[in-house]
C-alpha cells in the first residue's frame, strides 16, 4: 500500500487490512463496498499477487466492489455457481452495541444483506466514529425503492413516523440511481428502539426492495482508531 499520512486514511487502510489477513486459502469471500473495504480488497489483492494466498474468489456486492476486484485481480463469482460464502468483509455507517448495523451509505445495501448474510463469517470494518449507542442517531436509514412506488412508500413511511428524502445524486442531476435501476429513499426516524421489528415493516411496504437494517448478521467488527496519533484496531466479537 502507499506511503499514505493522512491518519484517517491510514485507519481505513489498517482496519480493510486486519480483516483481509483473516481470509484464508480456498476461500470464498463477500467483497463489500465502500472506501473501507476498498483496502480490504486491495491487501487480498496484495496477498494473492504474493502468493500467500491462493485460490480464493470473491462475490462482489456492487458495481464497485467488482471493479476493485478486477483491478486487484481476484477472480469473481456469482451467487448461482457457489453452494456456500466462507467469510464476508464489509462496511458500516453505523454500529451498535448488539453488533446491528445501518448500512447503504453507497446505496448497496440490497446486494450487501444478500452476500453478508450468507457469509459463514461476516467481519464488519469501520472507523470509531460509527460506533453508536442507538441506530439512527448519527445516519438516516436507506430504504431501495422501485422508481413507480416511490411516491406511496414515501406516504407508508411517513405513516410510520419516519421523515424521508429521496437521495439525489452528487456531480449528477437528478436521484441516485442503484446498482439495480432503483430510488433510495433516505429515512430519519427519532427512536429506532426495535430495528428488527422496523427492519421487517420497511420491507413489507409494497415496493420496498430492501433497507438498510442488518439485525443479527455481523459477527465481528474491526474498529479502527488513532491512539497517539498512530491507528490501532479493536476486535468486537
Ligand atoms: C455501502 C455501505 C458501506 O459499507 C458503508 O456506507 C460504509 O462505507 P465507508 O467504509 O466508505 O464509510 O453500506 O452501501
Amino acid at each position: 500500500m502507499s506511503g499514505e499520512t493522512d491518519p484517517v486514511i491510514v485507519m481505513k487502510q489498517e482496519v480493510g487490512k486486519a480483516a483481509a489477513a483473516k481470509v484464508r486459502s480456498g476461500s470464498i469471500v463477500g467483497l463489500g463496498t465502500g472506501s473501507t473495504t476498498a483496502y480490504a480488497i486491495e491487501y487480498l489483492g496484495e496477498r494473492l499477487a504474493s502468493g500467500e494466498l491462493k485460490d480464493i474468489v470473491g462475490v462482489p456486492t456492487s458495481f464497485q466492489a467488482e471493479v476493485l476486484a478486477k483491478k486487484y485481480g481476484i477472480p469473481l463469482v456469482t451467487l448461482d455457481a457457489i453452494d456456500r460464502i466462507d467469510i464476508a468483509i464489509d462496511g458500516a455507517d453505523e454500529v451498535d452495541p448488539n453488533k446491528n448495523l445501518i448500512k447503504g451509505g453507497g446505496a448497496a445495501h440490497t446486494r450487501e444483506k444478500v452476500v453478508d448474510c450468507l457469509a459463514e463469517e461476516f467481519i464488519v470494518v469501520v472507523d470509531g466514529g460509527k460506533l453508536v449507542d442507538k441506530l439512527g442517531s448519527t445516519f438516516l436509514l436507506p430504504v431501495e425503492v422501485i422508481p413507480m412506488a416511490v411516491a406511496p412508500v414515501t406516504r407508508a413511511i411517513e405513516k410510520l413516523g419516519g421523515k424521508p428524502e429521496l437521495r439525489m445524486g452528487v456531480k449528477k442531476a437528478g436521484p441516485v440511481v442503484t446498482d439495480q435501476g432503483n430510488l433510495v429513499i433516505d429515512v430519519k426516524f427519532d427512536n429506532i428502539d426495535n430495528p428488527a421489528e422496523l427492519e421487517k415493516t420497511l420491507n413489507n411496504i409494497p415496493g420496498v426492495l430492501e433497507n438498510g437494517l442488518f439485525v443479527g448478521v455481523a459477527d465481528v467488527i474491526l474498529v479502527g482508531e488513532i491512539k497517539d496519533g498512530e491507528p490501532v484496531i479493536r476486535e468486537i466479537t
